[in-house]
C-alpha cells in the first residue's frame, strides 16, 4: 500500500467513530488513503484511494474494511483489468455488495464457507472486510432485535452490542442468555485474534483459569458463539469499587493480583499462550464477600511486553487510563448495568 493521504478518524459526529490499535492496544488508529493493489488471478489489480487504518504508535496498518466498499470499487471500475474479476464475481452469484442470488429475508448476515472458499486469497480478505463491515452496520441501532443468517442459520440478536473491544463487538441473544455473539471486526488481524481465540479456550480451560466455552465458530474468524460469562468486566466495575482502602475494593483488587499473577506465570511457562490482561477481558464476580475472576478474551496479544509489569502501576495508572480510552471510542456505554446472565444462573444478586 502507498501511502497518499492521512486524516486522523476523531472526528466526533462523524462516522467513523475512532478505533483502538487491535495489535498494540495503545494508539488510536487513523485513516489513510491509499492504493490498494489486489492480485486476481495472477494480475494485478490498482485500485486507488482506498482507505487503510493506521497505528503510529506500532505501525499496524490494515484496510478499513468499514469504510472501503472494495467490491463496489471493482464494479464500478472502468479498468480493463477488472473486467474478468468482475465476470467471475457475477458468475459466483455476486451482483452488487452481497446482494447475492441466495440472499435471505433479513439481507444481513455472513455467507457460507463455500462461497467464502470460491473466492482466491486476496480477494477473499477483501470479500470478508466488506461481509463484516456490512453486518456491523447492520447491528449498529440502539435498541431492537436483527436477525442475522449464518449460511442459512438464523440467530436472533439483542441491541445495543453487549460490549466491545479491539478485536470484535459482542452481542447479546434474544431470549438465550446463556450465549453471546461475537463478531470479528472488518480486519484480518481482528479474525486472526477470533481464530486464536477459539484455538486457547481449551488450554486456559485445561490449566484452571476459568473462561467461557466456544460454542460455535467460524473457519475464518468471522464470529464466535460463546458462553456469557456471569460477572463484570474490571473496566465496568473499577470506577464503582470505592475509596482504595474499602473493603470491596481491597477485595476486588487483591483477586485481579492473583489472577494476573497466575496468567503471567502462565505466559512465562506457555510463552505461546499471552493474552491482553486489559480490564476489558478480566470478568470479576462478586458474590457473598468473596470474589472470582475469569478471562474473558482468551484471543492471543503476541505484542505485548511484560517484562517490567508490576500490578501496581496496572492497578492505579494503567486500568484509570485505558477505561478513559474505552469510554472515548464508545467500547464502555453508560448502559451496562444490567446482568442477566449471573441472574440467570441463579447466582445471588452482585453487591454495588
Ligand atoms: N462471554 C462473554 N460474556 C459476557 N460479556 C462478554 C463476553 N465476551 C465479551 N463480552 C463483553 O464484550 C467486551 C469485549 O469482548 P472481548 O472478547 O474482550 O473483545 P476483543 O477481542 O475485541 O477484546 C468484554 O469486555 C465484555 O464486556
Ligand atoms: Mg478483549
Ligand atoms: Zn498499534
Amino acid at each position: 500500500m502507498n501511502e497518499t493521504s492521512a486524516t486522523p478518524t476523531t472526528r466526533p459526529g462523524h462516522a467513523p467513530r475512532a478505533e483502538i490499535c487491535p495489535r498494540c492496544e495503545d494508539g488510536l488508529l487513523i485513516t489513510v488513503e491509499t492504493t490498494h493493489e489486489v492480485t486476481v488471478e495472477g494480475s494485478l489489480v490498482r485500485i486507488p484511494r482506498v482507505r487503510a487504518d493506521e497505528c503510529r504508535t506500532c505501525g499496524y496498518r490494515s484496510l478499513s474494511g468499514r469504510e472501503a466498499r472494495l467490491i463496489e470499487v471493482l464494479f464500478t471500475s472502468s479498468y480493463d483489468r477488472i473486467t474478468d474479476l468482475v465476470a467471475d464475481l457475477r458468475s459466483a452469484g455476486y451482483r452488487s455488495m452481497f446482494l447475492r442470488e441466495d440472499r435471505t429475508e433479513t439481507g444481513l448476515g455472513f455467507g457460507s464457507s463455500e462461497s467464502v472458499e470460491s473466492l482466491a486469497g486476496d480477494l477473499r480478505e477483501l470479500y470478508l472486510d466488506n461481509e463484516t463491515s456490512h453486518v456491523l452496520d447492520g447491528l449498529q441501532a440502539a435498541a431492537g432485535l436483527v436477525s442475522l443468517d449464518v449460511a442459512g442459520q438464523v440467530h436472533r440478536l439483542a441491541l445495543p452490542k453487549l460490549g466491545e473491544g479491539e478485536n470484535g463487538t459482542v452481542f447479546n441473544y434474544d431470549g438465550r442468555p446463556e450465549l453471546v455473539f461475537k463478531v470479528a471486526k472488518p480486519r484480518p488481524y481482528c479474525r486472526d485474534h477470533l481464530l486464536g481465540e477459539n484455538e486457547m479456550t481449551e488450554f486456559f480451560a485445561g490449566q484452571g483459569v476459568p473462561v467461557p466455552r466456544i460454542r460455535q465458530s467460524d473457519r475464518f474468524g468471522r464470529f464466535v458463539v460463546k458462553d456469557r460469562l456471569a460477572g463484570k468486566s474490571l473496566a465496568v466495575i473499577y470506577d464503582h469499587l470505592g475509596a482504595p482502602d474499602s473493603p470491596r475494593h481491597e477485595l476486588v483488587r487483591d483477586a485481579v493480583r492473583q489472577f494476573i499473577d497466575r496468567l503471567l506465570d502462565l505466559f512465562v511457562r506457555h510463552p505461546g499462550s499471552k493474552v491482553s490482561v486489559s480490564p476489558n477481558n478480566i470478568f470479576v464476580v462478586e458474590s457473598a464477600g468473596a470474589c472470582e475472576c475469569l478471562l474473558v478474551d482468551t484471543g492471543l496479544a503476541p505484542f505485548h511486553d511484560y517484562s517490567s509489569f508490576t500490578f501496581d502501576e496496572y492497578w492505579d495508572e494503567t486500568v484509570p487510563q485505558k477505561i478513559r480510552r474505552y469510554r472515548e471510542v464508545g467500547y464502555i456505554e453508560s448502559d451496562h448495568d444490567d446482568a442477566p446472565a449471573s441472574q440467570a444462573k441463579g447466582d445471588p444478586p452482585q453487591p454495588r
